[in-house]
């Protein structure tokens, strides 16, 4: 394997970033310091919420709703069988079934349209995700969420910043997570937050993050079951930096994103992202997928050529139902046949803020070199 040329994915880090987390470690508070309640209250004021609750990880995010919400056996939670495993495994953690929905072929999205006939006497949770920062038609499933009286809670985990008609996905449900890895279109290097209006919901959840701590009540006393899902200052004062400049990383991302589906339109091989028109996608990650003329094999034998030149490059996603213990949950190939279609046929491309014009065309050089190849 060549060295990589080009990396998958880069954290776009400033001299106030480092000044940031280097000025926290210049004080005794590395958790549960001030930075943790001024980067939740940042994030809720820029998400015009109440509340945001750090966390250690957008999947610590997404378990403490679930548990939060009171799902357990025997209950369902509905989501989308294409997305990272955490979005369907926060249900497994608490006992709960996680039953997925098709996707929309072009929006890789859950087909909102189909969600009404996968809602049961047991379902407890609408799960919608905003794949790789497009957001879901959230009127339709809010639509359905009420009229069944259904709960929702965005994973928008992907998509911080993305708008549909004209608000913020993550604004839309009783409460949504967002999730920082260094990867996200801003890092915390690890962490995550729910975002929430419902001040109960918040209040249960920061103290199940810190080991069921009551707030005012001493170290030693645990009022209920909790974890150590805490963000330390560090974490926070980065997170912090980063949402300041998250609007410019934003922007960024679009421009290099129109870049690639400038430098991409002509091949026919490529079924590229579709225009969005109900609002702003945060680009999270740039993905194209294969025509349907051409196999998972042809797939992967383009990955491992574009890897083979030196370019960061990934099958985001293999479907949640097809991981090998979701096969204990009684799910198999064909159950979900658009989101495997599409899952067969995807290549994630290093997409960054800071991904250079030069460094663009190398991508795409290779890309085309791997393509002629099939
Ligand atoms: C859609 C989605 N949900 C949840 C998560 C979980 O976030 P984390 O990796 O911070 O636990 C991710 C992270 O990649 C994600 O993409």
């Amino acid at each position: 394997m060549a060295d990589e040329r080009v990396p998958l994915a880069r954290p776009d880090l400033s001299q106030d970033d480092i000044d940031a987390v280097v000025a926290v470690l210049e004080t005794p508070y590395l958790s549960l310091g001030p930075k943790l309640p001024e980067f939740e209250a940042a994030l809720a004021d820029f998400m015009g919420m109440a509340r945001g609750v750090a966390v250690n990880s957008g999947t610590s995010a997404l378990h403490l709703l679930v548990r939060a919400l009171g799902l357990g056996p025997g209950d369902e939670m509905i989501t989308s069988p294409f997305t990272f495993i955490a979005s369907a495994n926060c249900a497994l953690f608490e006992g709960a079934r996680p039953v997925f929905v098709d996707i929309d072929e072009t929006t890789w999205n859950m087909d909102a349209g189909r969600i009404e006939a996968a809602v049961t006497e047991n379902t407890r949770l609408l799960l919608p995700v905003h794949i790789f920062g497009r957001p879901m038609p959230m009127d339709r499933v809010m639509e359905t969420a009420e009229a069944r009286g259904i709960p929702v809670v965005e994973d928008a985990c992907e998509a911080v910043g993305a708008t549909y008609r004209g608000r913020l996905a993550g604004t839309f449900g009783l409460a949504s997570t967002f999730a920082f890895y260094p990867n996200k279109q801003m890092t915390t290097g690890e962490g995550g937050m729910i975002v929430t209006d419902d001040e109960p919901l918040a209040d249960l959840c920061v103290s199940m993050r810190n080991q069921g701590r009551d707030p005012g009540a001493g170290w030693l006393a645990h009022a209920r079951l909790g974890y150590n899902y805490r963000l330390s200052d560090i974490n926070c004062a980065l997170g912090l930096s980063q949402l300041a400049r998250l609007p410019a990383f934003i922007d960024a991302r679009a421009r290099v994103a129109e870049r690639y589906l400038d430098a991409l339109a002509a091949l026919d091989e490529l079924v590229l992202p579709a225009p969005y028109t109900d609002g702003r996608v945060s680009w999270f990650v740039f993905v194209v997928r294969l025509a349907d003329r051409f196999t998972q094999e042809q797939r992967d034998a383009v990955l491992s050529d574009l890897t083979d030149q030196g370019i960061g490059c990934s099958n985001y996603f293999t479907p949640v139902h097809l991981q090998p213990f979701y096969a204990d949950l009684g799910y198999r190939p064909g159950d979900f046949p658009v989101c495997e279609k599409v899952a067969a046929r995807t290549i994630a491309l290093p997409f960054y803020n800071r991904l250079t014009e030069a460094d663009q065309d190398v991508v795409v050089e290779c890309l085309k070199s791997a393509l002629a190849c099939l």
